[in-house]
């Protein structure tokens, strides 16, 4: 009997005990059990002689740590949903494949982006800070104190109509708010009547007449700053925005220019332009509660992340056995 080698998959970041148990019965993995981030250096190593690499979205995978692969690495099978993280088109040309973990992510990420739907005009972070910051402190309940604004009856338009923004449209529309949406293609006619959704081929229109803007598309060459300057001044005084997708989507120099003017009346955002650092005058908005700002947490459940891992197994399983990988990603055309 001929035994197999085990192949070398080399993981970043630290993945949940069941994922990296498996994986290690699996193939001979490299774990990062205390999680530190990994260098460029130790990057570079693993390129040069892994098999696969399983790199997470705090990892640059840019076309020149992809040169520096060895001819033995041939699947990056990422951590994620997102993949803006990876230069899939060089590793097209290196002849490496890409995998991502999609559809498991949906359901959380869209809970969260209800969630901040919630928090931001309903003052939820600045309410829990009124009992915690000064213990004691508060005088109790009053009529006209602490006031949010009312989102039943409202307006969200969702810019990117895919799993997460249809995801959100349903709870929003349980929540009572009217669906309108802008994505690069309509979306079927069974879904648009299920969520009794608008259309809004041009995105300016649908941003001037919403109440609430929720991003939900991928980040992109297409997407950056597609919420740049000149589409934030579209949108009402009284507007929210709401950002679970990436953080370069939106210009965030001029969105926190026009929160800082009073523009539009607040924001709640899970990414940044510049993570894990985060602007300190989006941090003074959160502490003016004009802003609810969370690290990256959206799709942040136990049962996501092992869902995660078993697509990532999944994926090098398939591309080690010589099939397809369910779960490929093509270079961005
Ligand atoms: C992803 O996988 O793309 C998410 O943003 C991580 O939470």
């Amino acid at each position: 009997m001929t035994t197999k080698k085990k192949p070398k998959v080399y993981i970043t970041r630290k993945l949940p005990d069941a994922v990296e148990t498996r994986m290690r019965e699996l193939f001979d993995a490299e774990l990062n059990i205390d999680d530190t981030p990994r260098t460029r250096a130790e990057l570079v190593e693993a390129v040069q002689s892994a098999d696969v690499l399983v790199p997470t979205v705090t990892d640059r995978i840019d076309a020149a740590l992809i040169e520096e692969a060895g001819p033995q690495m041939k699947l990056i099978a990422s951590f994620s949903n997102g993949t803006d993280h990876i230069d899939v088109e060089a590793a097209a040309r290196r002849g490496i494949t890409v995998t991502n973990t999609p559809n498991v992510l949906t359901e959380d990420t869209a809970d969260m982006t209800m969630a901040l739907i919630l928090a931001v005009p309903r003052r939820l972070a600045e309410g829990a800070r009124v009992l915690t910051d000064k213990p004691g402190e508060w005088a109790g309940w009053s009529p006209t104190w602490m006031l949010g604004r009312r989102i039943h009856g409202k307006r969200i338009g969702i810019v990117g109509m895919g799993r997460i923004g249809t995801a959100v449209a349903r709870r929003a529309k349980a929540f009572g708010l009217s669906i309108h949406y802008h994505n690069r293609k309509r979306v079927s006619l069974t879904t648009e009547d299920e969520l009794e959704a608008t259309y809004w081929d041009s995105l300016d229109q649908m941003l001037a007449r919403v109440d609430i803007v929720s991003v939900n598309c991928p980040s992109t060459p297409a997407t950056f700053h597609l919420i740049s300057a000149r589409r934030l001044a579209l949108l009402q005084p009284t507007s929210y925005i709401v950002n679970t997708a990436r953080g370069d989507v939106i210009d965030e120099t001029a969105l926190i220019k026009i929160l800082r003017e009073g523009k539009i009346a607040g924001a709640g955002l899970d990414v940044f332009e510049n993570e894990p650092a985060v602007n300190p005058k989006l941090v003074k908005l959160a502490n003016e509660g004009k802003v609810v700002l969370l690290p990256h947490m959206s799709s942040a459940t136990l049962e996501s992340r092992i869902d995660m891992g078993d697509k990532v197994i999944i994926n090098i399983r398939a591309f080690i056995d010589g099939h397809r990988p369910p779960n490929r990603v093509l270079p961005f055309r």
